[in-house]
């Protein structure tokens, strides 16, 4: 079929034509901007977390989108591991922080004095970050000892103040998203946890949604401890056998085409309910198909291109972070396919004789995001299907 229509979305934060089973995530944010609305007390902000590929990033935007049409301040980041980490966070930060500032501005035909404060107050902490050159039609007078310390525990408290204090009066608060926030540098994410607690004992609707791996919160919790009871932690997983399938059949429907019966159930299963899957096979079961309806025979084929491509693209990339000796020993925890593995087991199969032998190339892979320890002792891979997709294609080192 027409490829210029095909509407599924295979890749990186890509919104899907159907974004399908993350109802209770949009609900529960919903409700936060509700709680605003209704000058009641803040509530907990989610914490997304999940294996690769299963659409944290989409609904972490989606979760955003809401905010802002509601008014709220909102600043997005997304965390890397770098030199310097906390210098560039806090840039993105301020400039973020700028675009939301003034289009919450240009909403206004007047300013009130605190939000004229608020203004200033950005002003300083972005100019502190080095972010300069705002116009925000106002007169401001930023050079008022707020936000400028250059001190982010501080800084981001009084911007948090500043901002909450304005916002109140119109019942809307400020929200940041992190995505991959396991990689946020230990200094920004201590000063979030920090201001989102001093927000919240305070009554003021200031939230940090975050979405990243499953170590998040162990992550979380590492950096401050009362970050458990921070959080409402959503696990987002694979979908659930009826939301795969609308998940295929509601985008083409759109389009006046349809699976014929068997299709889908194929399809599904090739897929294991992972949403990116499903977009790369949806993608591939449009592009096969000649006529309006989808065969099985179409759907069979979609799932051996699918997989091609998913060999040549999503995994190789992963694979090809990793070196060598990292990927022997992805290749040893292959051996139990897509489940955990003991570390004991991965130590045995490459012929070490201590855990701490691997622990090198284990934090690598840790840090490289490929694999994560679920539990004492155990590491599973990041990746979804990783582990047949190395029995596939690298068997060599099995
Ligand atoms: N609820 C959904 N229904 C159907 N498809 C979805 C859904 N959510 C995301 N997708 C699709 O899944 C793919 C991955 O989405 P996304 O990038 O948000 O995943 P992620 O969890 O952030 O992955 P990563 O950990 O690699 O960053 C995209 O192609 C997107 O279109
Ligand atoms: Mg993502």
């Amino acid at each position: 079929m027409d490829s210029a229509l095909n509407p599924f979305t295979p890749g990186s934060g890509a919104r899907p034509a159907a974004l399908v089973g993350r109802d209770s995530e949009i609900a529960a944010a919903t409700a936060l901007i509700r709680r605003a609305a209704a000058n009641n007390k803040p509530a907990r902000s989610q914490m997304l977390w999940g294996l690769r590929g299963v659409g944290k990033t989409v609904l972490l935007k989606e979760i955003r989108d809401s905010f802002v049409a509601a008014g709220w301040l909102t600043v997005s980041l997304e965390a890397q591991r770098d030199e310097n980490a906390a210098q560039m966070a806090r840039r993105a930060l301020a400039r973020d922080l700028i675009v939301s500032a003034r289009k919450l501005r240009s909403r206004r035909d007047k300013v009130g004095s605190a939000f004229t404060r608020m203004l200033e107050t950005i002003t300083a902490f972005s100019l502190t970050a080095g972010v300069a050159g705002v116009s925000f039609g106002v007169d401001l007078k930023p050079s008022r000892g707020r936000a400028d310390s250059n001190d982010l525990d501080i800084d981001l408290l009084e911007l948090v103040e500043d901002a909450t204090t304005a916002l109140a009066e119109e019942h809307v608060g400020f929200v940041v998203f992190v995505d991959e926030i396991q990689d946020l540098d230990p200094t920004t994410l201590a000063s979030l946890l920090s201001a989102q607690h001093a927000a919240s004992q305070d009554g003021r609707h200031f939230y940090v949604f975050g979405a990243g791996l499953p170590n998040v919160p162990a992550t979380l919790s590492e950096a401050r401890s009362y970050a458990e009871r921070q959080f409402d932690y959503r696990e987002i997983d694979r979908l659930k056998d009826s939301d795969a399938r609308l998940a295929f059949t509601d985008p083409v429907q759109d389009r006046d085409v349809e699976f014929a019966p068997g299709a889908v159930d194929s399809l599904v299963t090739a897929s294991g309910r992972y949403p990116y899957f499903i977009q790369e096979f949806g993608h591939h079961a449009w592009e096969l198909a000649s006529g309006d309806t989808i065969t099985s025979d179409d759907a069979d084929l979609a799932a051996s291109h699918g997989t091609d491509a998913l060999d040549r693209g999503f995994f190789r990339a992963r694979w090809e972070r990793a070196t060598r000796a990292e990927q022997t020993m992805m290749a040893a925890m292959a051996q139990d396919g897509d489940g955990r593995s003991t570390i004991t087991d991965v130590v045995e199969r490459l012929g070490k004789s201590r855990p701490s032998d691997l622990s090198v190339r284990r934090k690598a892979l840790i840090a490289k995001g490929l694999i994560y320890a679920p539990a004492r002792a155990e590491l599973a891979f990041t990746v979804p299907h990783m582990g047949a997709y190395i029995s596939r294609v690298h068997h060599d080192l099995l």
